[in-house]
């Protein structure tokens, strides 16, 4: 990297970009690496940044690390390559905006069912691997992360395996429903069709949770006599064919704030969000579709005929039956799936079937992605 003195602070360009991108004197006191700049263990900001004289130059000397910055008060600033080069890069990334509501998912993320290659399907590590060899925990959660499910066979039907699983990630989510539940028809103390026979439609879970569960899992205890298989499509695939196919519509899913609730004696959750929720860099985040769950809302009329042709070609998408991946568990057998991308559902089944599960949160995956990938703890 070449890194250039001015008079508002520093301009660094990357060996394989032109661009030359600036960094204030006030950016650079305020991300100083140094003791005095940030805590060397929780690596918490220590610095003042509201005291920064914004116009105070600092005089700078290139080492092998990185900066060291000697300012006016007689302060020292450290700041490395590395991290000088990682926002850098963010900073381009940023610099180039998506077209307003284009399809973006993350570069490793594999769409499926691949109609060119029936055969992309992730492996089915061992539950007893993943609980206990760092290896195969790590290639589950890449998996996970890449391909938005992971099923793990086991073979021992037990309850306290679907714990470890939690703590092996992070930890149950408390919701409603409480930690971690039992899922067999006959349970009333919820009344929601989850706890019933009947074939349940693809569809993410709490629409009308703000921060919708990022995890769902499954462990099997005891499987159906008939019927009861787990379904799931690839909400993201969904979204690329929408918005290839119809980009009007895509871009209706991408604005339209459908309210989702969950009502019951003394509970009313309530929450808005569009079906394809986009981060601030524009690459499709999360999906959220629960047609059972929908809240009454009212739009303009040319509106709603906008958001009911999109919704309806999202259903149709979703229910397209060479979509679907059928998973059956069988007793010890675990699927873990992405509930901000992967729709899920269920068939008809008859028999006693009794799964464990919980929710967990999208950020203990992606935490613990980074720190399998990187390092860092
Ligand atoms: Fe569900």
């Amino acid at each position: 990297m070449n890194i250039q003195t001015t008079a508002g602070g520093i301009t660094l360009q990357l060996a394989d970009h032109p661009q030359a991108i600036p960094f204030s004197w006030r950016w650079l006191r305020d991300h100083g690496e140094d003791e005095a700049s940030q805590d060397p263990v929780t690596l918490q900001r220590r610095v003042d940044s509201f005291a920064i004289d914004p116009k105070m130059p600092g005089q700078i000397q290139q080492t092998s690390a990185g900066l060291h910055i000697t300012w006016p008060d007689g302060a020292v600033s450290e700041l490395s390559h590395a991290l000088l080069e990682s926002v850098a890069n963010d900073y381009l990334s940023k610099a180039t905006p998506l077209a307003p509501q284009a399809f973006s998912v993350a570069d490793d993320t594999v769409l499926w069912p691949d109609p060119a290659d029936s055969s992309v399907k992730p492996s089915e590590p061992l539950l007893a691997s993943f609980l206990s060899d760092d290896a195969e925990f790590a290639k589950g959660i890449e998996i996970l992360s890449r391909y938005g499910y992971l099923v793990l066979r086991g073979d021992q039907a037990e309850a306290q395996l679907a714990q470890q699983f939690a703590d092996r990630i992070g930890y149950v989510r408390q919701t409603i429903f409480g930690g971690m539940w039992d899922l067999a028809a006959g349970l009333t103390e919820h009344a929601d069709s989850a706890y019933t026979t009947i074939y349940l439609g693809p569809h993410t879970d709490a629409t009308y949770s703000h921060d919708a569960p990022g995890l769902q899992f499954f462990l099997c205890l005891q499987r159906a006599d008939r019927g009861g298989e787990s379904l799931l499509v690839d909400g993201f695939a969904i979204a690329r064919d929408l918005a290839d196919s119809d980009p009007d519509a895509y871009a209706t899913l991408c604005s339209v704030i459908v309210p989702g609730r969950y009502i019951e004696p003394g509970v009313h959750l309530l929450a808005h969000r569009p079906v394809f929720r986009n981060n601030h860099r524009g690459v499709l985040t999360q999906v959220s579709y629960n047609n059972y769950d929908r809240a009454p809302f009212l739009l303009e009329p040319k509106q709603e005929a906008c958001f009911y042709q999109a919704y309806g070609r999202f259903a149709e998408l979703a229910n397209d039956p060479a979509r679907r991946l059928e998973v059956d568990l069988r007793p010890g057998d675990l699927l873990v799936f992405d509930n901000w991308r992967s729709l899920h559902g269920r068939n008809e089944f008859s028999g006693p079937r009794h799964y464990v599960g919980a929710y967990l949160n999208h950020e203990d995956l992606e935490s613990k992605r980074r720190v399998l990938l990187c390092g860092k703890g």
